[in-house]
């Protein structure tokens, strides 16, 4: 496996994960269970993405007495890639209700495989919440990179990427290029094959979510 530091790069081990990334990669696994397995992981790697998000002190009232409590210091706001993305955002919600949703739509060119943006919608608040990017794949990098891009042209400041699978060219191309965004992903597999598809991989993250094969 590419090495790549811990600083930029977490990759996420944990038992359950192993067991529902071997769900999502088999070709058999028929689409209840791949998305049951998808919204497990995504609720995991949220966990792990917020980890470091900064607290705030606040007093509460329990049954007993006033003590310590936290709040969180920042708007959280979960953007998906679509279409692939919105398979990882009710997982997400189930570990972080209050997160507003934005959407940005994007897809690869089958021929040249560069993205395409097609549908942006964001909740007000982008340039001082921490923004989660979510996509199960990092192949090239094309879409992250121009989904971060547009965020910082919003004038978001603080985004992490969140990714199922990655390839090791698609973490280089976005850790080349945008060096304050952190990489939270389940696996980094081998390479990438001819058609930028991911070795291992799971196959195309949309189809099997939306069935659409
Ligand atoms: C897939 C995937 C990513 C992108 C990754 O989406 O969900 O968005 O490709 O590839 P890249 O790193 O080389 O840009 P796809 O284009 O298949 O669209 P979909 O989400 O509508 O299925």
């Amino acid at each position: 496996m590419a090495a790549f530091s811990k600083d930029q790069v977490t990759v996420i081990d944990h038992p359950v994960v192993h067991r529902d990334l071997t769900i999502l990669r088999d070709k058999n696994t028929p689409t209840a269970p791949f998305r049951q397995a998808l919204a497990r992981i995504a609720t995991i790697l949220a966990y792990h993405s917020l980890i470091s998000i900064p607290l705030r002190e606040t007093r509460v009232t329990t049954p007993i007495q006033d003590t310590t409590g936290f709040e969180l210091n920042s708007n959280i706001i979960v953007v998906p890639i679509l279409r692939a993305g919105l398979g990882l955002v009710d997982g997400i919600i189930q570990f972080i209700p209050d997160a507003k949703v934005g959407h940005l739509g994007m897809y690869r060119d089958e021929t040249t495989h560069k993205p395409i943006d097609y549908y942006v919608k964001l909740p007000d608040g982008i340039k001082t919440s921490f923004v989660l990017l979510v996509d199960p794949m990092l192949a090239t990098g094309g879409s992250a990179h121009d989904a971060i891009g547009y965020l910082k042209k919003q004038g978001a400041k603080k985004i992490l990427f969140m990714c199922l699978i990655s390839a090791p060219e698609g973490i280089r191309h976005i850790l080349d290029n945008h060096p304050d965004v952190h990489i939270v992903t389940a696996a980094i597999d081998d390479c990438l094959n001819n058609e930028a598809f991911i070795v291992p991989g799971l196959g195309d993250a949309g189809d099997r979510i939306f069935g659409t094969l």
